[in-house]
């Protein structure tokens, strides 16, 4: 396995861990410059859970969520196998994701998503991007079937779902980043999970990294799914899941094995968290550690404040991952505070509004 490069960080995920990537042929690689988030270290979080907290804000990717480092790897591989089309099923993010790659590659993009469940800046993206967007009256869990047999029955078109091996791979990459720039692995790390292909791809990401003699150890994962849409905790499907939290409104996890083995193997535990906590952690970040992120990025927050409340936060460093950014869904925070009436223009009325705040 060859060092990653200094110079190539920049160049996207596939660029910098060539060597711990399926192949893929130089020209058709396609990329936005994925990979290389911010690990920011978020010290009011620390102080109230009692560990030493990192957020890994994924929000930062091109498209604005993780759902890049897979979709970088997927897409090349689909071009360098001569695909002229992708599908996916998709909350939005993914779908998102799939446009602009789709739209660099100079590939046809089908999304099927739940009608009138997409948060709209996701929904923004996929319109600019060009994709063909349809609608089911459905949810992600009926998309992702539809999807699955599309691809089995149109060779053409490839899937670009996390089902898909190669996004599972491209994803691993965030836990190579993670612990390269603490110089270790964290003795934790906290995420949201929907249809499961994130956990799956850290624990990859990081056994990986221990086999190669990089660490001795691994973290504990500890993921966290909403509790209206919790099949992982409830120990079967969700029929009708709802949650605040659009992203992860996912009632039938395809990785859902991946995920238990995660959780088993590592040490860590798959649990639930309440709308109200996702969304007062996500207040919390925003407000306290200057980090936004979308409602369902804050369910690792939000389950390693219930932990603390608790008292079964984990010791040592813990890394909380935002998977996606505050943007990409305005609705969730506007529903919750509104913009103040206008004031006369003059120095008087805004010192009035000042004082009112420094009082
Ligand atoms: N966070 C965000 C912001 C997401 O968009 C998703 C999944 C997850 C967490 C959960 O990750 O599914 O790998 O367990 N979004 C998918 C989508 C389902 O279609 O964008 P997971």
């Amino acid at each position: 396995m060859s060092i990653e490069r200094e110079s190539d960080r920049r160049g996207g995920v596939i660029a910098a861990w060539r060597g711990w990537l399926p192949e893929i042929p130089d020209e058709a690689v396609v990329t936005l410059g994925e990979g290389e988030t911010p690990l920011v270290p978020a010290p009011r979080l620390s102080e109230r859970v009692g560990a030493e907290v990192y957020l890994k804000f994924e929000g930062a990717n091109p498209t604005g969520s993780f759902k890049d480092r897979g979709m970088t790897v997927a897409m090349s591989r689909a071009k360098a196998a001569g695909r002229e089309a992708c599908v996916c099923a998709s909350t939005g993010n993914t779908a998102a994701s799939a446009a602009a790659y789709a739209g660099r590659a100079g590939m046809a993009c089908f999304v099927v998503v739940p009608a009138g469940k997409i948060a709209s800046g996701k929904s923004v993206q996929i319109l600019a991007h060009g994709a063909r967007i349809i609608q089911i009256e459905g949810n992600f869990d009926a998309a992702l079937a539809i999807c699955r047999r599309l691809a089995q029955e149109v060779e053409e078109i490839a899937l670009v779902n996390s089902v898909n091996p190669d996004r599972i791979e491209g994803q691993k990459t965030a836990a190579f980043e993670i612990a390269r720039a603490l110089g270790r692995v964290p003795d934790a790390l906290a995420l949201p999970v929907g249809n499961a292909g994130n956990i799956t791809a850290y624990w990859k990401g990081f056994v990986e990294w221990r086999e190669a003699g990089r660490a001795e150890k691994t973290p504990r994962m500890l993921g966290f799914q909403a509790a209206g849409a919790a099949p992982l905790v409830l120990g079967h499907d969700v029929e009708n899941p709802e949650t605040v939290a659009s992203a992860i409104r996912i009632g039938s996890p395809a990785s859902r094995e991946g995920a238990l083995a995660a959780a088993r193997e590592s040490g860590g535990s798959i649990e639930s968290v309440t709308d109200e906590e996702i969304l007062s952690a996500q207040n919390l970040v925003a407000r306290e550690e200057g980090v936004f992120c979308e409602p369902a990025s804050a369910a690792g927050v939000a389950g390693l404040l219930k932990l603390a409340r608790e008292g079964r936060a984990p010791e040592g460093t813990v890394v909380c991952v935002l998977t996606g950014h505050g943007l990409k869904d305005p609705q969730a925070v506007v529903e919750r505070a509104r913009l103040p009436e206008p004031v006369a223009a003059s120095f008087e009325a805004v010192v009035r509004r000042v004082g009112r705040v420094l009082a």
